[in-house]
């Protein structure tokens, strides 16, 4: 079993940008206040982000949680984190790390920068020997097709093996998806039944009932697909449909992501529907005459044993009507069952949910019968929701940071999952689908139904209550 070094410290490219801002500061606050972090944190980041302003570079850049935070243990853990500003294609930024680890100290190195600097980040370590004594931790979008995510591979190993390698996919961090693999794996009721034999289609819905303002240009040179669809849903996905791995280490669990992600078909257009929202083109950064989809719908199909001609029907967008992620597995229908009612019908099929976000919940769509004399199903709903059961979980970054730090692999993406991922898509990028407009606080494009087995999308669960 591989065992993997504990960084010494933990140096943050990009300290004073928007992610760093949002999740990794807070992250490493609530780390620190819990006593798992404690290595340094050097931050770095451009010399133009440092005026005069920035002269306590850290005092005033997160607005995270104002005025409920413990403000003084706050302003000193950010007081602890040591700034460097420099240009990052330059050698002295280095020699400024350097001077700030013990000698010989292993650490991490974040790049929380725009894509274009990560190799530029790895031969500046690698020219200033850090590199030898280093682990790298690059976070998405790793790549914007298969050829380039290959070629920046193939730059990072340069410098640094794919045990020294780390590529964040921040959705590897959240309980509830890890949960996927643990309901599936620990409870024996299920995994006799998680199969081609008893399900019939599964849906996957990631909607976000917010736009892209704030982000536009960026947003606009990516597009669904290649913002959560590869990356995070694939993943998803993965651990939905994959095999119990081997043995119990992070190796055994990351090479069957890519097993099962080998056999899911190359998508062709044909299996999916894009949409824009109204108002999309307005967006400040956003391209007036842009074509790039803010929802995409994808139908799956997975050529193994197990799911052979199941359709994976998985959907994602913003501006849509609520803001959750959702997987529901659809199990075949139960034959008309004789003993009922004459003119009852089929029974409907059971579903059982895995909502991921928000209130990670567990939901059973049964059926038992209806009161009364007549002898007919009704459906009940048969639901756990996990942080009042089990209790609150960590933010994913922390997972995320605190593997980086301890070396653990398990919560990142490995080269050949991702290489995989961008096989299936690569055929629909740069497609010549025009997207449908789909209006804001809508279920997305009409469209987007006909990929699905039954021909319409299941309610969501938070939908399905009121019916
Ligand atoms: C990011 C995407 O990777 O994930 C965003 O760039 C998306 O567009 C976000 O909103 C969703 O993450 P979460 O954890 O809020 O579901």
């Amino acid at each position: 079993m591989m065992s993997f070094v504990p960084a010494k410290a933990l140096i943050v490219y990009g300290i004073m940008g928007d992610l760093a801002k949002k999740k990794i500061i807070p992250a490493l606050y609530q780390l620190a206040s819990r006593g798992v972090l404690t290595v340094p944190v050097i931050g770095v980041d451009r010399p133009s982000v440092a005026t005069d302003a920035t002269r306590e570079p850290l005092e005033n850049i997160s607005e995270w949680r104002k005025g409920e935070r413990d403000e003084a243990a706050y302003r000193e853990f950010l007081s602890k984190i040591t700034v460097i500003f420099g240009d990052m294609a330059g050698s002295a930024v280095y020699s400024e790390i350097d001077r700030h680890l013990d000698s010989d100290a292993f650490a991490v190195h974040y790049l929380a920068v725009p894509p274009k600097l990560f190799s530029v980040v790895a031969d500046g370590l690698a020219s200033s020997g850090l590199s030898r004594r280093s682990r790298l931790v690059v976070e998405k979008p790793f790549g914007h097709d298969q050829a380039s995510a290959r070629e920046l591979n193939r730059c990072l190993l340069r410098h640094f093996p794919e045990d020294r390698l780390r590529r964040v996919d921040h959705y590897l961090g959240k309980e509830s998806v890890q949960d996927i693999l643990t309901f599936r794996f620990a409870n024996s009721l299920l995994e006799p039944l998680w199969n081609r034999s008893h399900i019939a289609s599964v849906q996957i819905t990631m909607a976000e009932s917010f736009g892209v303002e704030g982000r536009g240009s960026f947003y606009d040179s990516v597009g669904t697909i290649r913002d959560v669809l590869q990356n995070h849903l694939l993943q998803v996905l993965a651990y939905l449909t994959m095999e119990p791995p081997a043995e119990s280490s992070a190796e055994a669990l990351r090479a069957e992501k890519p097993r099962v992600l080998r056999s899911v078909r190359a998508l062709s257009s044909a299996d999916v529907v894009l949409g824009q929202y109204s108002g999309y083109q307005s967006v400040p950064g956003v391209d007036p005459k842009s074509r790039t989809e803010t929802y995409a719908a994808v139908r799956l199909w997975i050529d193994n044993w197990r799911w052979s001609d199941v359709p994976f029907t998985v959907r994602a967008g913003k501006r849509l009507a609520s803001t959750t992620t959702e997987i529901a597995v659809e199990f075949h229908q139960p034959p008309r069952m004789l003993f009922l009612s004459p003119d009852a019908g089929r029974p409907a099929a059971n579903v059982i949910r895995f909502r991921l976000q928000p209130n990670p919940s567990i939901l059973f769509d049964l059926q038992a019968k209806a009161p009364g004399r007549a002898v007919a199903t009704s459906p009940v709903r048969v639901s756990v929701d996990l942080t009042e059961a089990l209790g609150p979980t960590e933010h994913p970054y922390e997972r995320i940071l605190s593997d980086a730090v301890s070396g653990d692999p398990r919560t990142f993406a490995r080269q050949d999952t991702v290489e995989e991922a961008w096989r299936i898509v690569d055929p629909i990028l740069n497609s010549p689908i025009i997207p449908d407009e789909y209006r804001p606080n809508s279920w997305g494009p009409v469209a987007a139904e006909s990929l699905t087995r039954s021909g319409r999308w299941l309610p969501i669960s938070t939908e399905a209550v009121g019916g």
